[in-house]
């Protein structure tokens, strides 16, 4: 069955929601106030680097399915369902998440929402503020309204098929809904998904927000626990990738997750385990609230050890050439929000060293944000003349790099490799000196 849905907020998440559910037939109207953002979409350009995405966007406008809007009004007609893509970045001087573009989603959606319509969130949230946004559409609305809780799991450089076949469904529903309406209308959403056996979860909403946050809180722990596990691979010599390898044979702890490096970064991960962690301390959850502070300090530590080894390979670093190679928080993005590999890059360059970052796809923003920094677009040339190189971003094109092409540019052979993600032997026999994090220097 096709719906008329609205997506409010075309951020990553919301962009790529529209896209999909456009692509899956459903008739979609996607609402955006960033005029840039909403000009590019209008125009069928995808405001950010996502693979496989631009096409897809092109064909659900050629569809006739999807189309932009920056007005609340125009949504309106009639549709069946509103999902939330809003951001909730974390505020300023706090661990705590920003909600306010939420309730001005909710206020706006308020004056235009018809009878028998069902918004759904999808923004990670604190717990309780579903509940709290649901009392504020019923309040302001006046309308037979219902507000569920539909929480999105997917990972940038991924998106498309993380929507498309997502490992699960959760949608939180108040105990104060009486009919199965509302349940009704999202399995409509997702009826291809349920189709192909992908589990549909129905929880309350204070679950369903904190399935989101547990399950990235779960993440950043495993990676943690691995960078916490390659410190003291480091202090012994042993081999933390290794070690990985070897556990994550195990069915009950799995592979996935386990690369040890420079620690975790972007738009989600960080944000939210500090918003799990505010909300945990105000409400007296102790443990987790103390678990998340030590992944969040091992996480940190991480960069400063990449510090370490910098000074390790070259001695004293003021007015030492190094070249960052990865600005990116990971691989098949173009995003550096809290990217572990710019800090690197700002810190070195606070510690008096001479740095340039080389990066495929995130370089735009790298100057539009961090007009100090200098790039360079060609790896040779951001190469040339480096006493030390760092790999910081898993970019497969530094993997395809000649260490003996890259040795005949750069005036000292060093490399640290922050994501254990090069064949160090092939560079040692070029004569490079590879320092790895997780294993003894
Ligand atoms: C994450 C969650 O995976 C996703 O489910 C949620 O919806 C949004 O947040 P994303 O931010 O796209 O997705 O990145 P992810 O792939 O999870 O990687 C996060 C960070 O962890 C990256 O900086 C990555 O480099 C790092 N990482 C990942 C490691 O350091 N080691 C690993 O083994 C895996």
């Amino acid at each position: 069955m096709s719906l008329k849905i609205s997506v409010i907020g075309l951020g990553y998440l919301g962009a790529t929601h529209a896209v999909v559910m456009a692509q899956l037939g459903h008739e979609v109207i996607g609402v955006e106030p960033n005029v840039e953002r909403l000009d590019s979409l209008r125009a069928g350009k995808l405001p950010f680097y996502e693979p496989g995405l631009q096409e897809s966007l092109t064909d659900a406008v050629a569809s006739g399915r999807l189309r932009f809007t920056d007005r609340h009004n125009e949504i309106s007609a009639a549709a069946d369902l509103h999902f939330i893509c809003v951001g909730t970045p974390q505020l300023t001087g706090s661990q705590a998440a920003d909600t306010r573009h939420l309730y001005s989603a909710i206020s706006d959606l308020a004056t235009v929402i018809q009878d028998g319509a069902v918004v759904a969130g999808k923004s990670t949230v604190p717990v309780g503020t579903a509940a709290d946004l649901r009392a504020e559409l019923l309040n302001k609305s006046g309308k037979k309204v219902e507000l569920v809780w539909n929480p999105e799991f997917l990972r940038e450089g991924h998106a498309l098929q993380d929507s498309l076949t997502p490992d699960r469904i959760v949608v939180g529903i108040s105990p104060e809904t009486k009919d199965l309406g509302p349940e009704m209308v999202l399995r409509a959403a997702y009826s291809a998904q349920i189709a192909a056996q992908i589990p549909f979860l129905v929880t309350d909403l204070a679950t369903s927000e904190l399935v989101k946050v547990a399950a990235n809180a779960f993440l950043a722990t495993k990676i943690s626990f691995i960078n916490a596990v390659a410190e003291m691979a480091e202090l012994t010599g042993a081999d933390a990738g290794q070690l990985a390898e070897a556990i994550g044979f195990d069915e009950r702890i799995g592979s996935k997750f386990l690369r040890n490096g420079i620690g975790f970064g972007g738009g989600c991960l960080p944000k939210d385990i500090h918003a799990f962690e505010a909300k945990a301390s105000e409400i007296g959850a102790k443990g987790i609230a103390s678990l998340l502070q030590a992944v969040d300090s091992i996480n940190l530590e991480r960069r400063a050890r990449v510090i370490d080894l910098a000074k390790l390979a070259l001695g004293e670093l003021t007015g030492k050439r190094i070249v960052v190679l990865g600005a990116a928080f990971k691989a098949e993005t173009d995003d550096i929000r809290e990217s572990p590999a710019l800090e690197v890059a700002l810190a070195l360059k606070s510690a008096g060293a001479t740095v340039l970052v080389h990066d495929p796809m995130a370089l735009d923003a790298v100057r539009l944000k961090h007009p100090g920094l200098e790039t360079k677009d060609d790896l040779l040339e951001a190469l040339a003349g480096a006493e030390l190189a760092i790999l910081a971003t898993e970019w497969s094109l530094y993997r395809n790099l000649d260490p003996v092409a890259a040795s005949s540019v750069v005036a000292v052979k060093n490399l640290i490799d922050g994501r254990n993600y090069l064949d160090a032997e092939k560079w040692q026999s070029a004569g490079w000196s590879v320092f790895g994090l997780g294993r003894g220097a």
